[in-house]
């Protein structure tokens, strides 16, 4: 005889959750970096998924609620040996180690949903965070949220023994449990697991939960395209009209951001031999340009490249190009990819970063095409 034991909202968050968070660890480990739009969007289902679950655990029915999961330590630690035993199981809903289990993939989906946000907004200066974290905050979070991807992938490994191990034990299916909701060998529901849900109160959490969602999410872009979130941006893209009008001519005006201070001061001083070409200013554009370089150099600007471009190249102080950073994240392109049209040049950032004069460089904004994804864009 089967019983029902997972009712359909479990079962669609359980495979909602499952699936979003495959997605998001595919796309955070293996795909390129314009593929971020795709993660976030993967990581923001994972993330509501979660935040579902948690309502359902308190007003979902019996086997759902975490009132019923069982996380005593002593009681998981005696489910692991009766497991290891190969004792038969009697466990209506989850056994303990599968609460237990089922707890840490939570909270840890969510610990990366709230360190992927900070890490979006502070590196990317995207999503409902955007403007209210600095790069210094993104780069930390960005750390603890790859961490936790490992530690997701080791869950999920574990998750999977643990399913296929108590499958054998208890003679079910528990995968196919999950996608019908029933069981063939179930014993009788405990009594905690015989509560009925609340479906009203569990509408009424995610109504007020949505209701304080939304003002962070409505209105803050979450992807990167050719208009992106001018919050931070005026900051470091080059604003300076003296500077545009000066060195806007024969390539684009780089983002101050870019070099350190010294290396703008040097560039400054020697515009009669500028790589080649003679870059005359009079002197007095000349000293209001030069002070509006250094004063918003790499390491004033709090965004992600301007954190990186601090240090330079000692045997090329001038070019961005020569950066250690610079050269250590373009090391995968082909060297002709930077030769041909319509890039042309290493130093052409436009040709393959949308937001090149904005300052931000970000992930979303690169031109797959002209960076090596596909037959090159025509300009
Ligand atoms: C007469 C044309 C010309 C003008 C005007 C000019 N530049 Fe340049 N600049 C060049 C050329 C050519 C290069 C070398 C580009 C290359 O290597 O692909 C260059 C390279 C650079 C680089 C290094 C880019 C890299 O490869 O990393 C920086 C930084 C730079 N210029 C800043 C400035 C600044 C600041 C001004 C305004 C004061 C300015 N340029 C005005 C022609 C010019
Ligand atoms: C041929 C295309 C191309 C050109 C030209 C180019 N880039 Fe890139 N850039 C890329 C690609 C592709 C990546 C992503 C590399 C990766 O996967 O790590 C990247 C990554 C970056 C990053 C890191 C972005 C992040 O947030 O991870 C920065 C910063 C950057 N580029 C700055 C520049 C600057 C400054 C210039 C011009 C001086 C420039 N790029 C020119 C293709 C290009």
């Amino acid at each position: 005889m089967t019983t029902t034991v997972w009712d359909g909202v479990t079962r669609t968050l359980h495979w909602g959750l499952a699936g979003s968070s495959l997605a998001a660890l595919g796309t955070g480990f293996l795909a390129p970096e314009w593929w971020l739009p795709w993660h976030v969007a993967a990581g923001a289902v994972a993330g509501t998924a979660v935040a579902g679950r948690g309502i359902w655990g308190l007003f979902g029915p019996g086997p759902a609620r975490f009132g019923a999961f069982v996380l005593h330590p002593r009681a998981v630690w005696h489910h692991v040996v009766s497991a290891a035993r190969r004792e038969p199981r009697a466990h209506y809903g989850h056994p303990p180690a599968g609460a237990l289990m089922a707890v840490l993939l939570l909270v840890v989906v969510a610990a990366l949903g709230v360190s992927g946000l900070v890490a979006h907004g502070g590196r990317e200066d995207l999503g409902p965070l955007h403007g209210v974290v600095g790069g210094a905050a993104g780069a930390g979070a960005a750390r603890v949220h790859a961490w936790l991807a490992w530690g997701l992938l080791a869950l999920v490994a574990g998750h999977l023994a643990g399913v296929a191990a108590e499958s054998a034990l208890s003679r079910d299916n528990l995968v196919r449990a999950m996608i019908t909701g029933r069981r063939a060998n179930a014993p009788a529901p405990g009594p905690a697991e015989r509560r009925p849900a609340r479906p009203r109160a569990a509408l009424a959490a995610a109504t007020g939960l949505a209701i304080v969602a939304a003002p962070f999410a409505v209105g803050h872009p979450v992807t990167a395209g050719r208009a992106v979130s001018p919050t931070h941006s005026a900051a470091v893209a080059p604003t300076d009209p003296a500077y545009k009008k000066a060195c806007d001519d024969c390539h684009m005006a780089y983002p101050p951001g870019l070099l350190p201070a010294e290396s703008w001061r040097r560039l400054m001083a020697n515009l009669d031999d500028h790589f080649g070409e003679n870059a005359f200013l009079m002197p007095g554009t000349k000293e209001k340009v030069r002070r509006y370089l250094t004063a918003n150099a790499a390491g004033t600007a709090d965004t992600e490249a301007a954190r990186h471009f601090r240090h330079v190249d000692p045997a090329a102080p001038l070019a961005v190009t020569e950066t250690p950073y610079w050269r250590r994240r373009h090391a995968g392109i082909a060297k002709a990819r930077f030769k041909a049209a319509p890039v042309k040049a290493k130093s052409n950032c436009k040709a393959c970063h949308r937001d090149a004069t904005s300052g931000w460089f970000r992930d979303a904004a690169i031109d797959p095409p002209a960076a090596g994804g596909g037959p090159p864009r025509k300009q």
